[in-house]
């Protein structure tokens, strides 16, 4: 058996939650392998929205175990806070069911201090000043706090090199020093509460993945790999797929369908380039229809036509088996539809619904064509409105953890 991977094509907000939550139903272990609480995974529960951040996203289904991998980044007071929230929204989650990798390094608030300095200065990029950053930047210099310093005793000392370490940098730009102080009642909240939850195998997933279906699931997107993404406009993780078997770890021959995640048109939030950016009415009403505000900070996210070189691209890089493609409803009532392929933008006629009856509107039909043949890979489902059920599956579903959905070369 090997396992299917969820990943973003564009700048994140790509709606990989819908996806994901859809395969997470037949999941018996979700696993997060990037990123922390800077995503956020709009999910639906008894017809609410729900949105998580840290939390996998098989956390909606009572029989799936959610695992945050060592990749990840975590900060424990939010995570706190969210798994608060899911509890009191019915989708409580114990150390059964949620479990962090020991090697999950964890954000504390010297980490948020140093990603707020940063973003006031004119070097910001925009982040989501969840401390993404430097908690990555700390674990590459040595000095960060792991979720296994939680079940430590000497670590305390840690997190006072840590902080003063980094206070120097503070102080050095003319900003609040964060306190010693803070930084332990933090992690000790952290170690109150947190402790149940971390786990400590060295190989999570080698045996498991030989029986039971894992879920991979990817926050963010390729766009913005530290490495490939369009640097220094990204964020600090690695996105791509086969980081999997490293911020799994996910046993690397286990890896199986990697399923790509584009929205039918662009959306980015923070600084960066935009060819196709919209900055008109026609961006506005995507924005309003699509509801592209961020689902982590509420900014209101820049809009513009789909990049299908951009989206060849990242699936090239990413090794893509197929696509979903998502909020195509929202453009229905276009007149037009830009499409960004060869370098140049070109229009396509509008849809006024995804489906006529049963079968696609034939205007809706050719920018799937498009998207199939410049990118090279089969559009496996559409997602078709925001409801759990809305998915219209373009080529015939299959069982994801089985077969190859990639299908013959197009
Ligand atoms: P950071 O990950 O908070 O450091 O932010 C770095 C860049 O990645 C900024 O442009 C953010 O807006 C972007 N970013 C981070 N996470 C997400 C996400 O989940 N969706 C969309 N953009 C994101």
């Amino acid at each position: 058996m090997k396992h299917p991977l969820i990943f973003g094509l564009q700048y994140g907000d790509e709606g990989k939650g819908k996806i994901t939550d859809y395969l997470a139903q037949q999941a018996d272990i979700v696993l997060r392998f990037n990123g922390g609480n800077n995503a956020g995974h709009s999910l639906w529960l008894n017809g609410k929205k729900v949105v998580t951040h840290s939390v996998p996203s098989g956390v909606m289904y009572s029989h799936t175990r959610n695992f945050i991998g060592s990749g990840c980044v975590v900060d424990p007071i939010a995570i706190k806070k969210e798994l608060e929230e899911l509890a009191s929204q019915g989708a409580g989650v114990g150390p059964d069911r949620f479990q962090i990798d020991f090697r999950a390094h964890i954000t504390l608030p010297i980490h948020l201090a140093l990603d707020s300095s940063r973003e006031q200065g004119a070097r910001g990029i925009g982040t989501t000043k969840r401390g993404i950053g430097p908690t990555y930047s700390t674990k590459a210099d040595r000095t960060g706090i792991r979720a296994g310093d939680l079940l430590s005793d000497v670590a305390e000392d840690r997190v006072r090199f840590l902080c003063e370490t980094y206070n120097s940098l503070l102080k050095h730009a003319g900003f609040l020093e964060s306190s010693v102080e803070d930084n332990l009642k933090a992690f000790r909240e952290a170690r109150e509460f947190l402790r149940p939850y971390v786990s400590t195998e060295l190989n999570p997933f080698f045996e498991l993945a030989k029986t039971k279906k894992i879920l991979l699931e990817g926050a963010q997107s390729i766009l913005l790999d530290i490495d490939h993404g369009a640097y220094p406009f990204v964020t600090s993780s690695n996105t791509l797929p086969a980081y999997a078997a490293i911020g799994g770890p996910m046993p690397l021959s286990k890896i199986g369908n990697t399923i790509g995640v584009l929205k039918a048109y662009v959306t980015r939030v923070g600084a960066g380039p935009f060819v196709t950016e919209l900055n008109d009415e026609t961006g506005e009403r995507i924005r309003r229809k699509g509801a592209e505000f961020g689902a982590t900070t509420g900014r209101p996210r820049r809009v513009g036509w789909l990049n299908l070189d951009e989206v060849k691209a990242a699936a090239d890089l990413a090794d893509c088996s197929a696509l979903a493609l998502t909020k195509s409803d929202i453009l229905s009532g276009e007149e037009k539809v830009g499409v960004y392929s060869n370098g140049k933008l070109e229009f396509l006629p509008g849809w006024t619904d995804i489906k006529q009856g049963e079968v696609l509107h034939p205007n809706f039909k050719k920018f799937l064509d498009l998207i199939e043949t410049v990118v090279g890979r089969k559009i496996w489902v559409v997602g078709t409105g925001s409801d759990r059920e809305a998915l219209y599956w373009h080529h015939t579903a299959k069982d994801f953890w089985n077969s190859n959905v990639s299908g013959s070369a197009l």
